[in-house]
């Protein structure tokens, strides 16, 4: 078995991304690999050892990837590693933070606790905090990393150009967590619209202050796109108060092809996202934030 002093080990499905946070961090990179037996029970193996270990994964559609992931950090461990990092851009079950329902599990404690037995430092990008106010609350005794995903799609909009008259909507009062440090990074105005969610795909979007929008391009900013719901109903009320122009910028793009027609049909003229989550919408690259990140720690 090789040995490296500081590595980043991807899987397959992220072995791209996972090899540019390499590049970034001027670490060697591997890939754990996974096999799969015929009664669905994974083997897991790092080709590596290293003292300093990265474990690069986005965790959506997270249950069978979790796994594999706690199989990972075990065998990174027993090999020697001193530090682990588990770098999961998109970070699942961070909603589920309170028991809504009585007999309900509180999911969000629960991953929390369990990843916190397996590594040192959690990365996530634009985690979906409510209730648990900072990322290091979610992981008990360990430390962990909130990147801004709204930063990132600033620095592309600052690269590529958007009108100065932008009107910068986050689709519902919790996104101005997105939508404000978007629109402060590149000078545009912003304001929140208010959202009721009467299901998994049907939301009631209404805008406080609809006549700002008229007459000018409204770039819709949120951290997700699921079912697309929210999207294509802050869309609706955005053109109906007169917007020119309907697009998206959005940190996690978590939607099929069924919700990207959808969105299509909505008038959207088009959606900007990070590669936190693989994804055909994808144009901004997280890896220089992230080794930001985790060269920034001590
Ligand atoms: C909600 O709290 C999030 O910020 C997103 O607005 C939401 O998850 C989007 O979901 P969907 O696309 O299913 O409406």
């Amino acid at each position: 078995m090789r040995h490296f002093s500081k590595a980043v080990f991807g899987f397959a499905e992220c072995r791209g991304e996972a090899a540019a946070l390499a590049r970034a961090l001027k670490a060697r990179s591997a890939e754990v690999s996974v096999h799969r037996f015929p009664d669905g029970e994974s083997l897991v193996r790092v080709p590596a050892a290293a003292k300093d270990a990265i474990l690069y994964r986005p965790l959506h559609h997270p249950n069978p990837k979790l796994v594999e992931v706690i199989f990972a950090l075990s065998a990174l461990r027993a090999n020697g590693a001193k530090r682990i990092i588990l770098v999961a851009p998109y970070l699942p079950y961070m909603r589920q933070d309170k028991v809504f329902w009585p007999c309900e599990a509180l999911s969000q404690k629960v991953l929390g606790t369990m990843l916190s037995r397996w590594c040192d430092v959690i990365v996530a990008v634009e985690p979906h905090l409510h209730r648990t106010r900072t990322i290091t609350g979610v992981f008990p005794g360990r430390r962990g990393v909130a990147v801004s995903g709204a930063l990132a799609l600033a620095r592309y909009f600052k690269g590529n150009g958007i009108a100065k008259d932008t009107f910068v909507l986050g689709p519902d009062e919790e996104a101005y967590r997105s939508a404000q440090p978007f629109a402060e990074a590149l000078r545009l105005q912003w304001g929140t619209a208010v959202k009721k969610r009467r299901g998994d795909n049907k939301v009631a979007v209404r805008l406080p202050n609809a006549a700002r929008l008229k007459g000018r391009p409204v770039l819709i900013v949120d951290d997700v796109i699921s079912t697309g719901a929210t999207v294509i109903a802050a869309a609706s009320v955005a053109k109906r108060a007169g917007a020119t122009s309907v697009a998206a910028a959005v940190v996690h793009a978590l939607y099929d092809r069924r919700a990207a027609q959808a969105i299509k049909r909505a008038g959207i003229r088009s959606v900007v996202s990070c590669d936190g989550v693989p994804h055909p919408s994808n144009k901004v690259a997280l890896a220089p934030d992230l080794a930001a990140a985790i060269k920034a720690l001590r």
